[in-house]
């Protein structure tokens, strides 16, 4: 089986849970405090490492009590930690998220992620059929010099660019598979989509975004499932009826399991099909990273 490889972000999630979001200005009683592992990398690492793909984090903590129970537990998910640094001098990511409702608000403090460079992303050795993941919770040009690493070495790139921000041509024609919700879709595409519109309406925008032909395009529309723009044929995938209690961490899991499934040589089609069964489990549980499924839950939802 080929490797996962994922550049990003590591965080101490600090989750309160309250009946409803405040409105601005406005304190509401809260009903729990807790502290999970998150970070898209972070959580996208997880996910592939549960799903069964050998995974590596490549990553920076800060040398704080956080970032030793971040290391502890990712050491346990069985994620090669080798290309994580400890960074003196600044503290570890932490996101601090509002819970109410199944949605989430969250504020995130990078720290130690905002210091990820080119020069750490050029030690890990990838292969041809290896698969290198992204997000935008660390610096671009890491990003971009670490998907060059991966098309000489013959790696497919997914980008997964959350949380929205604008990038230009040179990174995207790195890009193999990008994968974003319609809120990030409609970032880049300088659109507003409604929680209704119909799929044209996200494929059209989705176009844009395809200027190499090859590039697949998925967009991960919650509950109502995914749209993959494959060449220039369009897949969707229906969305899972589930009781949902917290999303985050929920693109993550979509993320993760594609990139085990493709680092497993399964076809993207059936890679899609696996992600969206992952990513329903994940939000039936609290957290982002504690919440990613193993293959046999996938297995058993995909049977459902
Ligand atoms: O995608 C969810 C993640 O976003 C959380 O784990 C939080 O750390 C933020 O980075």
């Amino acid at each position: 089986m080929a490797r996962v490889f994922v550049a990003g972000s590591i965080n101490m999630d600090v989750v309160a849970t309250a009946v409803r979001h405040p409105r601005v200005g406005e304190t509401v009683a809260g009903e729990a405090v807790h502290y999970f592992p998150g970070g898209k990398g972070a959580n996208q690492a997880v996910a592939a490492a549960k799903l069964g793909a050998p995974t590596t984090l490549i990553g920076r903590l800060g040398a704080d009590a956080f970032g030793q129970q971040l290391r502890t537990f990712l050491a346990a998910q069985g994620i090669d930690l080798s290309s994580v640094k400890e960074t003196v001098g600044t503290h570890t990511g932490t996101a601090i998220i509002t819970v109410a409702a199944a949605d989430n608000t969250i504020v995130v403090v990078p720290g130690a992620n905002a210091l990820l460079t080119a020069a750490d992303v050029a030690t890990p050795v990838l292969a041809e059929g290896d698969i290198a993941v992204s997000q935008f919770e660390i610096a671009l040009p890491a990003i971009e010099a670490f998907f060059k690493r991966a098309r000489a070495a013959g790696a497919t790139t997914i980008l997964n660019p959350a949380p929205a921000q604008a990038f230009g041509p040179d990174l995207l024609g790195l890009v193999d598979i990008l994968v974003l919700n319609e809120t990030e879709l409609g970032f880049l595409a300088n659109t507003a989509f409604e929680a209704d519109d119909p799929a044209a309406r996200f494929i059209e925008a989705a176009r844009h975004l395809q200027t190499d032909p090859e590039r697949i395009i998925c967009i991960t529309l919650g509950k109502r499932g995914v749209l993959a723009l494959i060449g220039s044929e369009i897949s969707t995938i229906a969305g899972r009826k589930v009781k949902a209690i917290d999303t985050t961490g929920a693109g993550d899991c979509f993320v993760g399991a594609l990139a085990a499934q493709l680092a497993g040589g399964r076809p993207i089609r059936d890679a899609l099909d696996y992600a969206n069964a992952a990513a329903s489990i994940c939000v039936q549980r609290m957290g982002a990273a504690p919440s990613m499924p193993t293959a046999a839950e996938v297995a058993a939802a995909l049977r459902r």
